[in-house]
């Protein structure tokens, strides 16, 4: 396929205003879409902040940050905006339905060379691409939160992804300036099987009264120099979040993937992370 000059992200959520935003620094024209005006909203601003801390810390040119946001359009129609797209990447609640519907509706609309990427953190590429029209150009694009910082880009090969498609999503990797590792679609790919296991086990100790959460944490971080502990690394990816991974490998992979009902219990009570300001730490 030629190159990619258009992208559509879908969902303004923490990984999909993130997504946009590397995009569009890397001089890529980006429509950011959500389900209402005030959930894009709520995404470019978090782009607009994201950008001024760049500028502050001289990282970024001024005139660099006006040319990304001149780049983002934005829509509260994904499959719509998807008609002179050449890359999609959907960002939406781990929710396989949810995501099934949304690549029905856009691959109706999408030009026969998109690229179909979603950023799902575990379910089965294979599946999602079961609702488009074409499964050789659906392909895992696996986003690290904070996107603009963090270099990996985890690719996921599902049953029917073509070479074709990998290549372009590897090219895709260099321009945005992240660092591609190609898997192959299977529960929680190399990143979430991994990552969802450590911060598991540690809200087990913290369950089970072995420590404190700072003092798990400080394990991590001093013992292994992980830049975050997995208590507050769960904080920042949101509870929620890594519940319903974490629900998914347990049908998926077996036992040691079960959700502690610590994990339960702080969903329902609303401590979801620092998005709320509350998880397993407060963030005034
Ligand atoms: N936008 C732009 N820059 C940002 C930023 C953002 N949203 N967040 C942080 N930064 C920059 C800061 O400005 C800072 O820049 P300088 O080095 O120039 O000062 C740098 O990143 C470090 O940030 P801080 O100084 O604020 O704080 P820190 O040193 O504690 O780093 C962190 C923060 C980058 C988040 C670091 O703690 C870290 O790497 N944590 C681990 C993150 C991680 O593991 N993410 C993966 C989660 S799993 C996932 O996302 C996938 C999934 O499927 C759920």
């Amino acid at each position: 396929m030629s190159e990619i000059a258009k992208v559509v992200v879908v969902g303004a959520g923490t990984m999909g205003h993130g997504i946009a935003q590397v995009c569009a620094q890397s001089g890529l024209r980006v429509t950011l879409t959500d389900v209402s005006e005030g959930a894009v909203a709520k995404g470019v601003s978090a782009i607009d902040k994201s950008l001024e801390r760049m500028v502050q810390k001289g990282k970024l040119a001024a005139e660099a940050r006006e040319r990304a946001r001149a780049a983002i359009a934005t829509s509260t129609d994904p499959a719509g905006a998807s008609a002179d797209a050449d890359l999609v990447i959907e960002a939406v609640p781990e929710n396989m339905a949810l995501k099934l519907d949304l690549f029905r509706a856009i691959s109706a609309r999408a030009p026969s060379h998109t690229i179909f990427g979603t950023n799902t953190s575990s379910l089965s590429v294979t599946e999602i691409a079961g609702a488009t029209n074409d499964a050789a150009r659906v392909i895992g694009l696996h986003f690290f939160n904070p996107v603009p910082v963090m270099e990996l880009l985890e690719i996921v090969r599902g049953l029917g992804t073509s070479d074709a498609t990998t290549d372009a999503a590897r090219a895709f990797a260099s321009r945005i300036g992240k660092r591609p590792i190609v898997v192959k679609d299977s529960p929680g790919f190399a990143t979430s099987r991994l990552g969802v296991i450590l911060g598991c086990e540690a809200i087990r100790m913290l369950e089970t009264g072995v420590a404190s959460a700072e003092d798990i944490d400080a394990a991590m971080e001093l013992g292994y120099r992980h830049p975050m502990g997995p208590l507050r690394l769960t904080d920042l990816v949101g509870l929620d979040v890594r519940l319903a991974i974490l629900e998914h490998l347990h049908r998926e992979l077996g036992e040691q993937f079960r959700p502690p009902a610590l994990l339960r219990q702080m969903v329902r009570a609303g401590r979801l992370g620092k998005k709320v300001g509350r998880g397993f730490y407060e963030y005034p």
